[in-house]
């Protein structure tokens, strides 16, 4: 099975892709709702719960962990990937949503880290994250690197991931959307794409989409990321696991509470274990 991880419940808008895309896959799903939100911790926390997590999943089974949460893929994927995975599992493979992400708003390859110089005219692009994935300046580097005709504009939503998280209703959520759109097309009145940039925030999408100009296309990552690790599959089968499309959900915290904060959910995504049951 492959082991998906996230924060909280936002990586669950990336599962769902994940499973339509791959349908006979199996699929082991840990959520660290115990040290959620992400968005407000230290560098070095994220790094320690995403490794607890990742390991988590390893120890369960899986050989292949996506980290669904672009704060931890931010943060602390490379890392992960360099200094510990080697060592400590030979032969597992962690991936991000972070790189097949900017592949989509680029069209360059990750592995080429120069332009591509036949890209022509310019493009403006909104990204709506957390504070920390937006302070951490990874996606305004790499699409630099590669696509400089791209314009990215940063929005850090602070609040949204605690609001959804926590249930909130229609109206403050929308209000909360609506400023940071509103702030963000001050910088750049006529984006040509935005992506939600957080895993929480597809769940919410119909109040990003209202906010935003009709001619802005919205880029869906939970597609992006099924799509790129379809073709990794692909690429590399022996972390192919063909299974019946069983899918389970662990939390690090209270199944009950999660399953009851979690409104925005569709209701086969709702039915949290505890971790420990693993
Ligand atoms: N869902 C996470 C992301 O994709 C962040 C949520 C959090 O702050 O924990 O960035």
């Amino acid at each position: 099975m492959i082991g998906v991880f996230d924060s909280g419940s936002g990586g669950l808008t990336i599962l769902e892709a994940l499973h339509e895309a791959m349908p006979t896959q199996d699929f082991l799903y840990l959520g660290d709702h115990a040290n959620a939100p992400y968005g407000h911790r230290s560098n070095q926390q994220i790094v320690t719960m995403t490794k607890a997590g990742v390991e988590t999943l390893f120890e369960a089974g899986c050989d292949l962990v996506i980290l669904a949460c672009n704060t931890a893929a931010a943060i602390a994927l490379r890392s992960l990937q360099q200094d510990w995975l080697p060592n400590a599992y030979p032969g597992k493979r962690i991936l991000g949503v972070l790189v097949p992400m900017v592949e989509a708003l680029t069209g360059v390859p990750w592995s080429q880290e120069h332009p591509n110089r036949q890209q022509r005219g310019d493009r403006s692009i909104l990204l709506f994250a957390t504070r920390k994935t937006v302070d951490s300046g990874s996606y305004l580097e790499e699409v630099e690197k590669r696509a400089p005709h791209v314009r990215l504009s940063q929005k850090a939503c602070p609040g949204l991931v605690d609001a959804i998280e926590g249930g909130a209703g229609k109206a403050p959520i929308s209000g909360l959307i609506g400023g940071f759109v509103g702030e963000v097309l001050k910088e750049a009145p006529t984006p040509d794409a935005a992506f939600l940039g957080c895993t929480h925030f597809p769940l919410v999408k119909d109040y990003f989409r209202a906010a935003l100009p009709p001619t802005t296309e919205l880029l869906s990552q939970p597609d992006i990321v099924a799509a790129s690790l379809r073709e990794y599959l692909d690429r590399h089968p022996s972390y192919r696991k063909e299974g019946t499309g069983r899918v389970r959900l662990l939390t690090t915290g209270r199944p009950e509470d999660v399953t009851m904060a979690n409104a925005y959910l569709p209701e086969k995504l709702r039915h949290f274990e505890d971790h420990n049951t693993v």
